[in-house]
């Protein structure tokens, strides 16, 4: 088993799956968030800062100007926005090797501009807007460190699909 599909009714059930990832995240650690415009990555992300532990007066909002914005909670955490990127040439003035292969953990959207610089050990969750409210977002890992922390992952992820904010019937 190397992904499996949480869906999200709204975005208080986005912001539960993002915090509980950022739990579950280690030093090393690479997420690739994949999707269109306001699929919900930067709000994922708002979860993941929070689960990380950065204080909840940070605002954490995309660096798309920036490029790159960093949080310390637990783990020092880098968030990268690469939208404005054409392409991996355009990297080479970031610090993305200190984002990626540092000791914090990296958080990634528009992962695909890196090209053959993203690096294989990572995880990937991929959104798709499903409706107004609605999310069906794809988890999925790569590399074998990950794969072996996979279902510990996938049950810890799966299991929030019980909470009140994350049941279907919950979106509108
Ligand atoms: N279930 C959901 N999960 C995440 N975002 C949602 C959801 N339902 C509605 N939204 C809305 O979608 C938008 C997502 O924006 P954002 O997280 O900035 O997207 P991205 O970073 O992918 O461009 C927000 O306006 C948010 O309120
Ligand atoms: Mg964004």
């Amino acid at each position: 088993m190397s992904d499996f599909i949480f869906i999200s009714p709204g975005e208080e059930c986005s912001l539960l799956l993002g915090r509980k990832i950022g739990q579950l995240l280690e030093a090393g650690d690479i997420i690739a968030l994949w999707g269109e415009l306001a699929a919900g990555k930067t709000l994922v992300t708002r979860g993941i800062a929070a689960g990380v532990g950065v204080s909840p007066e940070v605002r954490v909002t995309s660096p798309t100007f920036t490029i790159i914005n960093e949080y310390s909670g637990r783990l020092h955490l880098f968030h990268l926005d690469l939208y404005r990127i054409a392409g991996a040439d355009e990297l080479q003035t970031f610090p993305w090797r200190e984002a990626l292969l540092g000791n914090g953990a990296a958080v990634i959207e528009w992962p695909g501009r890196l090209g053959r610089l993203l690096p294989e050990q990572r995880w990937d969750i991929e959104f798709t807007i499903s409706g107004d409210q609605s999310r069906t977002i794809r988890i999925g890992c790569h590399g074998s460190k990950n794969l072996s922390r996979a279902a510990k992952w996938f049950g810890v992820l799966g299991a929030l699909q019980t909470e009140s904010a994350c049941r279907e019937s919950s979106g509108s």
